[in-house]
């Protein structure tokens, strides 16, 4: 009866952002695109292929807002666990999404960039991938980095890796080793200077990280929505951007009042 009343932060509506502070990186868990299928009692994959669809509605989205980096989980190092139909699938969808959707790319100045361990994946999907970053290398907009075969926990050994090699080899002093030298170790190093993100957006209604940029997200904002991938696009894009701009981004310190 006398439950706590939920306070909820004043929505902002989508189409009032403030234009100068627009994140410069974000990356997104799209999730949720099997149980859109299976509300429609359609395949799994009819999900996935839908999903690939709203990726091409979002990256002009984030484009046109003048976002600089969109990372997308496209597929994680432990999504190999899924029946081989559906692996089967999800190894196909860069192709076709490549295939149909690379001049629009270069048409809005997109440049592509995969992050994961990509020699993992069959021939056909790399050549895809290798294909759609040689044909928009030109590009100098926002970059569309995909994070395919990617794991948060495996990026940070292969990194620990890189760097105890350059110790054994004498090109790296331990006591030298310092944040900068792990950032640079990182499969984010070739998005530098925006190497984090600043928002971090999941759909679907689950919150949690699930591999993701372990170690870039520590001061990245949060933003959990409760649709399900395929039903994301621009004005929800703008809702998570609006709910960033309500945040009080400290990095550890203390706000400055205002006038000081
Ligand atoms: C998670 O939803 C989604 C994935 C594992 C695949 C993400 C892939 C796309 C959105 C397609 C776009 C890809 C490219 C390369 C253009 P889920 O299957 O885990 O959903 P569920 O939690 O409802 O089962």
């Amino acid at each position: 009866m006398f439950g706590r009343k939920k306070t909820v932060a004043p929505e902002t509506s989508p189409s009032d952002l403030d234009e100068t502070r627009i994140p410069k990186h974000v990356a997104i868990i799209m999730d949720g695109n099997g149980r859109w299928a299976q509300k429609r009692h359609l395949p799994r994959v009819a999900g996935h292929k839908e999903g690939m669809n709203t990726v091409k509605k979002v990256t002009i989205a984030a484009s046109h807002l003048g976002i600089k980096v969109l990372t997308l989980y496209a597929f994680s190092t432990e999504n190999w666990k899924r029946s081989e139909n559906e692996v089967n699938y999800l190894m196909q969808l860069p192709v076709d999404f490549f295939d149909t959707f690379v001049p629009d790319l270069v048409k809005e100045n997109v440049r592509v960039n995969v992050m994961g361990y990509t020699d993992q994946l069959p021939q056909k999907t790399q050549t895809a991938v290798n294909n759609a970053i040689a044909d928009t290398a030109h590009c100098t907009g926002m970059i569309l980095n995909f994070a395919l075969n990617y794991g948060g926990q495996a990026e940070i050994v292969t990194a620990i890796q890189k760097i105890a090699q350059k110790v054994a080899d004498g090109n790296q002093q331990v006591a030298d080793i310092t944040t900068e030298t792990v950032d640079q170790a990182l499969m984010t190093a070739p998005l530098a200077p925006y190497n984090n993100p600043d928002l971090l957006i999941r759909t679907s209604g689950e919150e949690r990280i699930s591999n993701f940029l372990l170690w870039q997200i520590a001061y990245s904002e949060l933003v959990f929505t409760e649709g399900y991938w395929p039903d994301f696009d621009d004005t929800e894009l703008r809702r998570c951007i609006g709910q960033f701009q309500q945040r009080d981004r400290r990095f550890g310190g203390v706000k400055q009042p205002k006038n000081k």
